[in-house]
């Protein structure tokens, strides 16, 4: 036959194919997620997350270096603290549990990667909701604004270079710009969780930080359903001074990554949450499927989606896999 297109020719070696391949993920757009608790002597494993702790202070750390050593481009801190309130006050506090392990992270790791501090209540609200509720128990919008206002200039103090800002509070973003500004942050970062689903793929993370939860945050994240809406919030969210939107959750939103990119000119994030990596673990585990080839195909349609910046509790066996060359 005198075929006069045959795209195998590209695909015949393994050399071949890595000339061509559209989309490479390097370590550098990789943001790792971390936990730490409050009073923990022992890191602790997460259920469906292996590989996943609640870190010390000390073990903390030692994620820190081998996230230096393996080139990761951030970490991400969530902090779980030993008591919780209404308010969420550990929240604010200098000597709360993630005001103290920010300082100490970056302290240990001045400038060498990007310290990113999760800005939100969930994690010190003794109801589990982002933000602090009114007199009917709905999370109320403006109070919690202040509220992220305080905790974002204590987490700047403290030496975050980036804020993650993940409540999905109306005009969080706009408000947090403002506070920083005016305490003299200017240079503190915003990662907006702009478009934030309200999704059952945040199981095994509610179980990492122990979240008090009872019922769902479906006022305030997003209804999975919607697309139109999220061009709504990244805009805003835009608007407001956001220096990176942030998709959330990634595998399950690739065509609201794909428009994300194609419509502003900031960086985009995706986060690859931990319901995502429980599903490839498990099945993995279970012989289904390949887990390495796994992890790489779902990293690489995140990457293709458009996102430059992926949030993932692989971050660093992704590394390890980038300088082992193993690739697709
Ligand atoms: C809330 C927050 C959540 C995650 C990150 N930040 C959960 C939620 O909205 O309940 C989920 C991340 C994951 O599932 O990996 N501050």
């Amino acid at each position: 036959m005198s075929l006069i297109e045959r795209p195998r020719r590209l695909r015949t070696t393994q050399a071949m194919r890595n000339l061509v391949a559209e989309t490479t993920v390097v370590p550098s757009q990789l943001i790792y997620p971390t936990f730490i608790k409050e009073g923990l002597t022992e890191p602790k494993p997460i259920k469906g997350l292996p590989g996943v702790f609640q870190n010390t202070e000390a073990s903390l750390l030692a994620k820190v270096d081998r996230a230096i050593a393996a080139g990761i481009g951030g970490i991400m801190i969530f902090g779980i603290p030993a008591e919780r309130d209404e308010l969420g006050s550990a929240a604010c506090e200098p000597n709360g549990i993630l005001n103290r392990a920010v300082a100490a992270v970056r302290k240990h790791a001045g400038d060498k990667l990007v310290v990113v501090a999760d800005l939100c209540l969930d994690e010190f609200t003794s109801h589990g909701h982002c933000g602090v509720l009114d007199d009917h128990g709905n999370v109320d919008n403006d109070a919690t604004l202040v509220a992220y206002g305080r905790m974002a200039v204590e987490l700047a103090k403290a030496g975050a270079h980036m804020l993650g800002a993940s409540g999905m509070m109306d005009g969080q973003v706009g408000y947090v710009r403002q506070q920083l500004d005016e305490a003299g942050y200017t240079d503190v970062s915003i990662l907006a969780y702009s478009a934030k689903y309200a999704s059952a793929f945040y199981g095994p993370f509610r179980d990492a930080v122990e979240s008090e939860l009872d019922g769902d945050r479906r006022t305030y994240q997003q209804d999975p359903r919607n697309f139109i809406e999220s061009m709504r919030e990244v805009r805003l969210d835009v608007e407001q001074g956001a220096d990176i939107v942030m998709v959330k959750p990634a595998l399950a939103y690739l065509d609201v990554i794909r428009e994300t990119a194609q419509s502003v000119d900031v960086p985009v994030a995706a986060y690859l949450v931990s319901g995502e990596m429980a599903m490839i673990e498990l099945a993995a585990e279970q012989g289904l499927i390949d887990r390495e080839r796994a992890i790489l195909e779902a990293v690489a349609s995140v990457r293709r989606a458009g996102a430059n910046v992926i949030c993932t509790y692989w971050a660093l066996e992704l590394a390890e896999m980038f300088y082992a060359r193993k690739t697709l």
